[in-house]
Order: C-alpha cells, then sequence, then structure tokens
C-alpha cells in the first residue's frame, strides 16, 4: 500500500464523516480535535476565525459558542453565510479589511441578534480567541510556501494580538521548516502556554502543525517588549544566516524561501 495511497484514503474518510455530519469541509475535525485536547473556545465567546472559507472553523466555533457567542469569519474567498457568525470577505494583511474588523467589535454592531463588541462595565469588548487555519495559494515550491506562510502567520499574530484579551488563546496553522522556531519563541513571550499539536485529522498532512498558545499574557515579556512578531520573527532567520541584515541594497541575498514582503499600507 503506497503512502500517497493511504493519504489519499485518510483524507477521504474525513471528507465522509464532515459531509454526514453537515461540515462544509473536513478542516472542521482539525479544529474539534484541538479543542477537545485544550478547550479554547468557551460559551459566550467572542471568535476571530482567519482564514475561514468555506466555513468548517467557523462552524465548529459557533457550535462551541452557542447562542452567547459571535464568531467573525474572514478569508480572501466569499463564504456561504453561517448562523452565528458574521463573515468578511478580505484579506486580513490588508488595511482596509483590518478596519472592517476594528469598527465591528467598536461599534457594536447587532449581528444575527447578538451585540458585537458592546462595552462590557464601560470596557472595550475584546476576541477570547483567535483560531486560524490561513494557508496562502500553494505554489508546490515547499520552501516557498513554508516562509510564505510563517510570514503569514507573523502578521495575523501581529494584528490580532492586540484584539484578543489577556487571558485568551490563540492557535494557527504553521508549515514545519525553517524559521518555525522564531515563531514559537516570540509566541513563549507573549503567551504562557505555546505547544505545537498535530490532529489526527491532519496527520496526513506531515507538513502542517497546529501552534496552540493559551493563556496570552497582559504583556510580552521584557525581550520581546516594544517587537512585532514580525520583526522577531526577521531577526531569528537573519541569526540563522537565513536572510542577511536589512542593508540599502534593494533585494537581500535568499538562501531558502524567504523574501522580505514590503509592508503593505
Ligand atoms: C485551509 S483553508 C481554511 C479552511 C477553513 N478553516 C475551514 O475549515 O473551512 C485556508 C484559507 O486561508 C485563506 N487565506 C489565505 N491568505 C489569506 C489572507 N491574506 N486573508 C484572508 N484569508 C486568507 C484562503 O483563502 C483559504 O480559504
Amino acid at each position: 500500500m503506497s503512502k500517497r495511497w493511504f493519504q489519499a484514503h485518510q483524507r477521504d474518510t474525513w471528507r465522509r464523516q464532515a459531509r454526514s455530519k453537515g461540515y462544509r469541509a473536513r478542516s472542521a475535525f482539525k479544529l474539534k480535535q484541538i479543542q477537545e485536547k485544550f478547550q479554547l473556545i468557551r460559551p459566550g465567546d467572542l471568535v476571530l476565525d482567519v482564514g475561514s472559507h468555506p466555513g468548517g472553523w467557523t462552524q465548529v466555533s459557533v457550535e462551541e459558542t452557542g447562542s452567547d457567542g459571535l464568531v467573525i469569519g474572514i478569508d480572501l474567498l466569499a463564504s456561504a453565510p453561517v448562523e452565528g457568525a458574521q463573515m468578511i470577505t478580505g484579506d486580513v494583511t490588508e488595511k482596509s479589511s483590518q478596519e472592517v474588523i476594528l469598527e465591528l467589535l467598536q461599534e457594536g454592531q447587532k449581528v444575527d441578534g447578538n451585540f458585537l463588541g458592546e462595552p462590557k462595565n464601560g470596557k472595550q469588548r475584546l476576541f477570547n480567541s483567535i483560531v486560524s487555519d490561513i494557508s496562502p495559494k500553494l505554489t508546490g515550491q515547499y520552501d516557498r510556501d513554508q516562509a510564505i506562510s510563517l510570514e503569514l502567520v507573523a502578521t495575523v499574530f501581529d494584528f490580532t494580538l492586540p484584539l484578543l484579551v489577556p487571558g485568551g488563546s490563540f492557535v494557527t496553522k504553521i508549515f514545519q521548516g525553517t524559521g518555525i522556531e522564531g515563531i514559537v519563541n516570540s509566541a513563549k513571550q507573549r503567551f504562557s502556554r505555546v505547544q505545537r499539536f498535530s490532529p489526527d485529522a491532519s496527520r496526513n498532512s506531515s507538513s502542517e502543525v497546529f501552534l496552540v498558545c493559551k493563556n496570552k499574557l497582559p504583556k510580552p515579556k521584557r525581550e520581546s517588549r516594544g517587537k512585532s512578531v514580525a520583526q522577531e520573527l526577521d531577526e531569528h532567520l537573519e541569526a540563522e544566516g537565513i536572510i542577511q541584515q536589512k542593508s540599502t541594497e534593494p533585494e537581500p541575498e535568499v538562501k531558502s524561501g524567504f523574501r522580505r514582503i514590503p509592508k503593505k499600507e
């Protein structure tokens, strides 16, 4: 029995199970298994689902938050509505999409009968949990895909962490390989518990792992204060000799799939 056949068979099994349980994607089982082990989402929570299309993780998040909670999903691709969730179509790295999320938080808009972001005890409501299954469009060149994915994860961390309540949780898909320690170390500066986890539902995709971060600290630890996750990732890659220090040269020497992505306005 070839490895490829076995992996395809496993994927089909999860796909069939997803269909029979009414989930839009087999990836729903990955979040279910993460939730079973780590209990990241609680009833009544406000959850942000990053890279949410077609909505499998959103469906699981809605199940977990219950009728008092609320889930916001964002993806480049439009998704069919999910009851109990607000689906946004946009690029999470773009300022315009980030503003839509911030507006939803700040203005306390009414979604499916719930008030999102309604201040509680005079305090702005923040997310209790960020769940991210974000994955770039794969080119098939592993080094390049993995590098783009890490940079995407760093951007998601930097945008969403200020919106996450102290004590809140964050889970993200991450591709194994060069630079991953830079992200893991950076997460450890910001959360009291950080762990890599491979749910059974993703074991057939050997390159992906989930970084589960629990209990956001009120402030990052001293070494990371005033630094972004993206900056710490760059520093790690420089220290490992994977990218060269930023210079006046237009393009740094690149020894793997990494390249510097210009910041978007
Ligand atoms: C593996 S899929 C997510 C599946 C989803 N968790 C589910 O259960 O239905 C990864 C998603 O990340 C999205 N994505 C990639 N880059 C993005 C970006 N910059 N902004 C928003 N979504 C992005 C892709 O469009 C894709 O739908």
